[in-house]
């Protein structure tokens, strides 16, 4: 099968860890039919520069022509992150209800976390973001600026309609993993929008008795990513939480340079969107320092979702022998490899499957 895929490398370290992701999803697609028609566009913060925006205004149009996308990361010093976000990621999640933001926190062979006692294998969860709506919203406003009663008042909206289908999805995700569910709240201090979130929850706990739900208040649940993530399977949150959730995930799986994370339409009506967790780096972009390897584990959720789990199989087995046969590690793990010479183990590990 042949796939239009339209990709965006972005800024920064985007532009190096798109093109070494590419190099290895073409490798093995070539060992299992798989044929990845590229398409590229440079939408970025160079191009808003240029242009005063971040995307053509028919972009979604274009991107609407392809199976999916894969991108890399936007923002540069000197753009706001809010004119990149609002921009490009926000529209294209949006537009294309890519609800589902879906971030693996896997601690790979070879790996070691940096908390304590961690066995390999010992952290294996998957965090469902929602990705549509909640904390990230366009209304609110200011008043009174310059003034000593100056204000600033921004709305958090949850829909029955957009709480309902991502939680639906992780429910789903459980019962076809260890059939575990938690759910990250804050219902003590946030009293509309966070007591809804409950309802909803424990509604859908009803319908699925065979999945073991718990809540917690996301302080706690912070805590217990550090304390004990050995416990989590599946594990739910609105928009904002689980952004903040999957640094952290990023975090105790060695480091934010390996986090991958896709954007879903799960029902495959619209192109979904395959990006790494991290962003554009700029303090090590142009270095040779970046880590394909988020990037490239991204891919493999790519070829997930298109239907080749073995593919992404393959992808996934080339990744950890690299971690746990060869010293190729970039700096961020310890090592002194450059972007390159990692994707070149990467892709000898692939010839050798
Ligand atoms: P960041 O993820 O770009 O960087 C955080 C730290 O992690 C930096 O020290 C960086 O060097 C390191 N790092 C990130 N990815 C790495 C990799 N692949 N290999 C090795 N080290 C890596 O987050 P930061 O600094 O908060 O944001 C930088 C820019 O990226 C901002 O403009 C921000 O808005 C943007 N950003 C974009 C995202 C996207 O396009 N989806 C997501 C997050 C941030
Ligand atoms: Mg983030």
């Amino acid at each position: 099968s042949t796939y239009r895929i339209a990709t965006i490398p972005g800024d920064g370290i985007g532009t190096e860890v798109v093109p070494a992701a590419q190099q290895v999803l073409d490798a093995v697609g070539s060992r299992h039919g798989i044929r990845f028609d590229w398409n590229e566009f440079d939408w970025s913060c160079e191009y808003y520069a240029r242009t005063g925006r971040m995307m053509p205004e028919n972009g979604l149009e274009v991107l609407a022509e392809h199976d999916q996308i894969f991108l890399g990361a936007v923002g540069y010093p000197g753009v706001p992150d809010h004119v990149s976000l609002w921009g490009l990621l926000v529209p294209i999640r949006r537009a294309f209800r890519q609800y589902v933001n879906l971030r693996p926190v896997t601690l790979l062979p070879g790996i070691d976390s940096p908390l304590r006692d961690v066995p390999a294998g010992g952290i294996d969860f998957l965090v469902v973001r929602e990705n549509n709506e909640g904390e990230y919203s366009e209304t609110g406003g200011r008043l009174y600026r310059g003034t000593p009663e100056e204000l600033a008042i921004q709305d958090s909206v949850f829909t029955r309609r957009g709480v309902d289908r991502v939680m639906r999805y992780a429910f789903d995700l459980a019962q076809c993993r260890s059939g575990r569910l938690a759910s990250a709240t804050k219902s003590n201090g946030i009293i509309h929008t966070m007591p809804f979130w409950d309802e909803i929850f424990r509604e859908l706990a009803a319908e699925h008795r065979d999945v073991e739900t718990s809540e917690y208040h996301i302080d706690a649940l912070a805590a217990m990513f550090v304390l004990d993530p050995g416990r989590f399977d599946v594990v739910v949150a609105s928009n904002l939480f689980g952004d903040i959730l999957t640094d952290l995930g990023a975090a105790i799986i060695g480091s934010i340079g390996i986090a991958p994370s896709a954007n879903l339409n799960p029902e495959g009506e619209h192109p979904s969107m395959f990006e790494p967790v991290h962003g554009s780096a700029p303090d090590i972009a142009g270095t040779g320092a970046a880590n394909p390897l988020g990037q490239v584990w991204t891919g493999a959720m790519m070829l997930d979702h298109l239907g080749h789990p073995q593919a992404a199989a393959d992808v996934m087995a080339a990744i950890s022998s690299v971690l746990a046969d060869t010293g190729a590690r970039t700096p961020d793990l310890g090592g002194t490899a450059s972007t390159q010479e990692v994707t070149a183990e990467l892709l000898t590990a692939l010839a050798r499957t």
